[in-house]
């Protein structure tokens, strides 16, 4: 057979160790479909929406009840933008359990993990373009968040909202960062990270010399795996929109009628829990900048894994960071579900 455009993307042949799921669990690459799938779905979204406050929510409720597969359509984009989160974080979390982030692979760790980034701020400004009664804890107490930041909070607050309350040049702002400004730096680091990962060697694995498995796998094989994995990833998407749609309210009509103690986002309720506790600086802006500054970190400020116990999960010379990582994502799940708690 010809190898293709596909296969071209890949090496002739990989040691097999590269590409076992148990070792990479296919996050990284069931990422790179899952932004396709975004960039697809939200430019077929893009022909019907409409970005004022006036027409948004109208618009939001004829693409999902009245354009032909409109609903799929929204549906797919819905939950893709929630797997990429998912499957982000658990990309990240095998990356750190297995010590992948051993240089050269430190540069790809920073450029992953601000994907992970560009993928929640997708997903927020992408969820304040519904302008519905569901988002009103993003428009209200989201973007007040930063006009807590001591100093220059005022002006950040005005740039990202476009004057002094929520309104047409917030929908405009949103829109303009969601459909190019974002998407374009996400795109420019996928194809980046996507790069690096190739150029770094490929998956971490131990130097040749101390390899027990020396089989190797050709491009064939390794398109065949992930096709595969997109398959399956395709089929759990339109399971989820066909039987749990994304959600939907009554749009926004009048500004001054917002109510603040509506719920966040999913991906922030971790952030509305500790909101709760007091000061929203300290709880809402210093926390969570902190918890991305120590994931930044992990590769600098731990013991580092030794190259001889790459290619496999928990080595012991990387415990330390595995411990502190196990323990943010477990602090993160647990505000996650206490978030998500009905209020009584
Ligand atoms: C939208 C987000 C992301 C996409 C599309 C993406 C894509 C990929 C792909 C396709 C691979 C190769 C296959 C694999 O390891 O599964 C990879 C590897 C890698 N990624 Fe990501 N990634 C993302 C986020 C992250 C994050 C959050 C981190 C860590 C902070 C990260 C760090 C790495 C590293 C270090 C490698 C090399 C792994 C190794 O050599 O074992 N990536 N990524």
């Amino acid at each position: 057979m010809r190898p293709n455009f596909f296969h071209h993307l890949h090496p002739p042949t990989i040691p097999a160790a590269q590409a076992r799921w148990r070792y990479t669990l296919g996050a990284g690459g069931t990422a790179v479909f899952l932004m396709l799938v975004l960039l697809v779905t939200g430019t077929i979204e893009m022909f019907y929406y409409v970005a004022t406050p006036e027409e948004a929510g109208l618009s939001i409720q004829t693409i999902t009840y009245l354009v032909p597969f409109g609903g799929l359509i929204r549906n797919l984009h819905f939950w893709s933008a929630q797997l990429l989160i998912i499957v982000s974080a658990v990309h990240l979390m095998r990356i750190v359990f297995t010590g992948a982030y051993l240089p050269p692979r430190r540069f790809n760790y920073l450029l992953g993990l601000a994907l992970f980034v560009f993928a929640i701020l997708l997903n927020f400004t992408g969820y304040i373009l519904r302008w519905d009664t569901g988002i009103q804890w993003a428009l209200v107490v989201g973007t007040n968040l930063v006009k807590t930041i001591p100093i220059f909070g005022n002006d950040l607050y005005r740039i990202l909202i476009g004057g002094t309350q929520p309104g047409l040049a917030t929908l405009t702002r949103f829109y303009a960062w969601h459909i190019f400004g974002l998407m374009l730096i996400a795109a420019i680091l996928a194809v980046w990270h996507a790069f690096r990962v190739r150029r770094d060697g490929g998956i971490a694995l131990p130097p040749p010399a101390l390899r027990t498995n020396k089989e190797r796998i050709s491009r064939f094989e390794l398109v065949r795996r992930e096709v595969l994995a997109m398959l399956l990833t395709d089929a759990a998407l339109i399971i989820l929109s066909v039987f749990s749609p994304a959600p939907i309210a009554a749009p926004i009509t009048e500004i001054t009628t917002l109510v603040p103690d509506a719920r966040a986002p999913w991906f922030f309720l971790w952030v509305q829990q500790m909101l709760k506790w007091g000061d929203p600086f300290i709880w809402g802006v210093l926390v969570p900048l902190m918890v991305l500054a120590i994931l930044t970190l992990i590769p600098y400020i731990f013991p580092k894994p030794i190259e001889g116990e790459l290619g496999r999960w928990f080595p012991r010379s990387s415990r330390i960071a595995q411990i502190v990582l196990a323990m943010i994502a477990s602090l993160i799940i647990l505000l996650t579900i206490l978030g998500g708690l009905p209020v009584l």
